[in-house]
């Protein structure tokens, strides 16, 4: 399973780069707009910065709703670097908008997906990517990792060779489960990806490690 930041914050972004186990990063504009990006000029320039710091996949997401802005906006996307993946919402034009892409060699990670329904058009329609929001999911008392599980499965029977990137994650114990029931990527925020590192007997052992070899070698 693959581990994507999900943040435009470039810090964040370096950190998660220097544990040695991210394979991508994941933005929206809500996260964009979180670091106070603004105007496309600079949005262009942020992605770029991204782009150095990481050698993976890099999903930047259309804020355009109509088919021929979406294709424009994309293709100005993915000119930007051969990392970008256009980020496309799962409506009607974007489903339009992701075969178009797929038919040009443009990757794209279909966004805000919530059945799986949507996900089985996604993937007919050649996305490189889904994401299912499963946070958002367990929020309105559906089970998130259920979706996940189902699509997995889904996937599996039917060939498909789009990748299923479980998004809206907010513990822990969402990745674990997400590894448990075959996502193909997770993304994160930071915070998560780190708590996965906690536990309290590794920390317990480790004090009582050090305090024996101190008392026979200080
Ligand atoms: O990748 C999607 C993610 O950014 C949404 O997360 O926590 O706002 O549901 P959240």
């Amino acid at each position: 399973m693959k581990f994507f930041i999900d943040t435009a914050n470039l810090d964040q972004i370096a950190e998660a780069q220097s544990l040695g186990i991210l394979d991508g990063v994941t933005t929206n504009p809500s996260l964009m707009a979180k670091e106070g990006i603004k105007g496309k000029a600079n949005a262009i320039k942020h992605y770029k910065a991204i782009c150095k710091l990481v050698a993976g996949d890099i999903s930047a997401e259309v804020i355009s709703t109509e088919l021929a802005t979406i294709i424009s906006e994309g293709e100005e996307l993915a000119a930007i670097d051969e990392k970008i993946v256009v980020k496309v919402p799962m409506t009607l034009e974007g489903l339009k908008a992701i075969r178009h892409f797929s038919n040009v060699g443009i990757r794209t990670n279909c966004t805000l997906v919530f059945s799986a329904g949507q996900a089985i058009l996604a993937a007919k329609a050649g996305a490189s990517y889904i994401s299912p929001f499963i946070g958002r999911l367990d929020d309105i008392s559906y089970d998130g990792i259920q979706l996940i599980a189902q699509l997995a499965g889904i996937y599996a029977v039917q060939g498909f060779q789009t990748e299923i990137l479980a998004a809206s994650i907010r513990n822990p114990v969402h990745i674990v489960r997400c590894a448990e029931v075959g996502a193909h990527v997770i993304t994160a925020p930071l915070e998560p990806i780190l708590q996965l590192l906690k536990h309290p007997l590794t920390d317990i052992g480790l004090q009582k490690f050090l305090a024996d070899h101190h008392k026979l070698n200080d």
